[in-house]
Parts: C-alpha cells; structure tokens; sequence
C-alpha cells in the first residue's frame, strides 16, 4: 500500500512527493524500495504488487524497475485502505481463487528483517489452513494515539493468539490505560490472510462496498474503467475500523522486528542519531544553545541555524516551507496542512 500523501510528515512529504517515495532516513534506498527489498527476499517479483493512487505510477515505476508494469496498480484518488485491500484481494483472487496475501504499508522502518521473514512465513502457513486474518503485533512503548491497540487471549508456548479487541487510534486517556495493562499489542499494520478470509469479512463488514466491487473484469482491458467509476461511490474508511475492529477471526503474531511506522516527526526523532543534549540532525552549519531533544530538519544543510532556548521542538526546513512545533504535537501535522490550505 503505496497510496498515502504522509501528511503528518509536512512539509517534507508533500503531495507531488509523499514520504513513501523518499529516502527519510539517508540510507540510500527510499521507504518504498526497503519495503520491496525486504518482501522480494520471500515473494517473487511476479507476485509483487504496489497499490498507489494514478499520480505516483510513474514514480512507483522509476524506483521499482524489476515489477511489471500491470503490477503497479493506480487509484482515481484516495479512499483509505479498506477500498485498496478489497480491490487488490479481487484482482488477486481472479488469478488465484485461493492466494495467500501480505499486506505491507510502503514507510516502515524494520532493523530485524529475519524475524519478520521468519514470522511472514510462520503467517502464511496460519493463512493458508485457517480463516484468520493475521496481523503482526508490536510491543507498546508509549501511549501513541497514532495506532492501533491489540488485545488478545494468552495461551502458552504459542507463537500466535486470538485477538480479543481491536482498537484503532484510541485518545491519549485509553492508550495510557492500555499501555499501563500490559495486555496490549500495537498493530503492525502488516495483515497476511487468504483471499477467500478477506472477501467474506468484507461481504459480512463492509457489504457495500463489497457490493461495490462486483461485476469489475479484473486483469482485462475494462479494468481500469470500471474502477474509476466504483471509487466514487466507495466509503473512506480504513482496513483496521470497518474489518479489524470487527471481524471475530482476528489473530495477532507478536513480533520484535526492530519496528518503527515512520509516520511521524517523532518517530524519526526516536530513530536518529543524537548530540549530547538530545537534539537529533543538527548540521555542520548548526548551533545550539540551551537547546535540547529538539529534531532540527533541514533540506539545505548548509544553510547556517541558530537555535537559542528550545526544548522538545520540531524544526524542519524546506524550499517551500518552515515548520516550528512542538514535538509532543506531531499528530496534530493533519490540522495543520488542513488550515494551510484553506489559507488559499
Ligand atoms: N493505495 C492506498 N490508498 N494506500 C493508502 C491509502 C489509500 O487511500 N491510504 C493510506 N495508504 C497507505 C499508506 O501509504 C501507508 O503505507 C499505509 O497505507 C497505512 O496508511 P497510514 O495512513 O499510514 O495508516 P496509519 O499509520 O494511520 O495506521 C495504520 O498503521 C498503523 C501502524 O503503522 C493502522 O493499521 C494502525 O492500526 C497501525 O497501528
Ligand atoms: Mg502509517
């Protein structure tokens, strides 16, 4: 799943450039690229698809040269995932009735890759003998209102186990209390099931917009045609409130996979380097004074910076943009961008 505009990443990921595209952390492969480099090591690149809104194809195209083309599959614009999981579950399905799926957001940081091999490969096996829908949990570290918050039913010397709920993004009051129980998993947002498990949940959660997918000649020449004219009528809702929420087949594999959703300032805050005083990417050209945990972005890293008396800030610079805040008000990156543009 490609298709994000990263808008809690403003101004470094922008709508013509989302974050998925770029190469956040310096390592010299984009999120996109990791995320390929990692599946490929399990799933052949026939069987790679990337599902991403129309405008990012040719982007998609140009940093994934080894995947067909017709397996780089365009949106008319953005619905969340629930519309992107059923339509690649189709497109899949009329191929094989009966293929297993991973489920990979394109902008995660994973430092364990043979754990997650290993437990991609424990998931498959779960998928291809039961109607579970598997998703892949993190142990919380801080009350982020950012995920999703798993419960699940303990059961000894397992590898797996049932999901009991399934909270998405509770507030801050109900993710303390969930970090606080020690009962609780974040989601992954990773899913591996059968395509039969996920077309039935959808039917039995979502039967409109399952409605809404029929009839659609998948992998022929009216493809493209009949989805532009389903989107339209397609609810915006996310994978994880109109099916995990749901759905009584929730299984969760608890996996240490070094594991960062870079969906934040914060989360790349956690993930860099740090100076003495705890400001992370401070350049040759920067000086700081009472300044510490601060996160100091800059696209021109010779521009010289001065930053006198700031605690816990974000500060990112681009050609187009400057943003000063808070770190402790990441989420609200959304509201932001939203207020930006109806400066316009
Ligand atoms: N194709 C497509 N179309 N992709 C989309 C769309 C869309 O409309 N919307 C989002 N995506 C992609 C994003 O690019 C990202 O790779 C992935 O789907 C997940 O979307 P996010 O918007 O990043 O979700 P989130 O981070 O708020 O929440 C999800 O991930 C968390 C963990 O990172 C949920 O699954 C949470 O429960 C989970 O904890
Ligand atoms: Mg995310």
């Amino acid at each position: 799943m490609a298709g994000g505009i990263g808008s809690r990443f403003w101004p470094m990921s922008t709508q013509k450039y989302p974050k998925q595209f770029q190469d956040i952390l310096g390592t010299g492969r984009t999120m996109i690229q990791q995320t390929y480099d990692r599946i490929r090591k399990v799933v052949p690149a026939e069987n790679i698809y990337v599902i991403t809104n129309k405008e990012y194809i040719s982007l998609t195209a140009e940093q994934l040269p080894d995947i067909n083309a017709e397996n780089i599959v365009g949106e008319p614009m953005m619905k969340n995932t629930a519309a992107c999981n059923i339509y690649m579950a189709k497109k899949i399905a009329e191929k094989n009735s009966n293929a297993n799926i991973i489920v990979l957001p394109a902008d995660h940081l994973i430092l364990k890759e043979n754990i997650f091999l290993k437990k991609a490969e424990l998931a498959f096996n779960l998928a291809e003998k039961n109607d579970y829908l598997i998703t892949l949990g993190i142990k919380p570290t801080r009350p982020d209102t950012g995920y999703g918050y798993i419960q699940f039913v303990e059961k000894k010397n397992s590898e797996y186990f049932k999901v009991k709920t399934f909270t998405e993004k509770p507030d801050l009051e109900i993710a303390k209390t969930f970090l606080e129980s020690g009962d609780f998993l974040w989601n992954a947002g990773i899913f591996i099931w059968n395509v039969k498990s996920i077309l039935s949940a959808f039917e039995e959660f979502l039967p409109e917009m399952s409605q809404n997918f029929e009839g659609c000649e998948y992998n022929s020449k009216n493809e493209e045609h009949c989805i532009d004219l389903i989107y339209p009528k397609v609810n915006k809702i996310s994978i994880d409130n109109g099916i995990l929420e749901k759905a009584k087949n929730v299984y969760v594999i608890p996996a240490d996979l070094g594991w960062s959703d870079l969906g934040t300032w914060n989360s790349i805050y956690e993930n860099s380097d740090k100076d003495k005083n705890d400001n992370a990417g401070k350049s040759k050209h920067t000086v700081t004074y009472n300044a510490k945990g601060n996160l100091i972005k800059l696209k021109n890293q010779n521009k010289a910076v001065v930053i006198d008396g700031l605690e816990n800030y974000i500060i990112v610079d681009t050609d187009k943009a400057l943003l000063i805040c808070p770190r402790e008000n990441d989420q609200l990156l959304k509201e932001y961008v939203h207020d930006l543009k109806a400066l316009k």
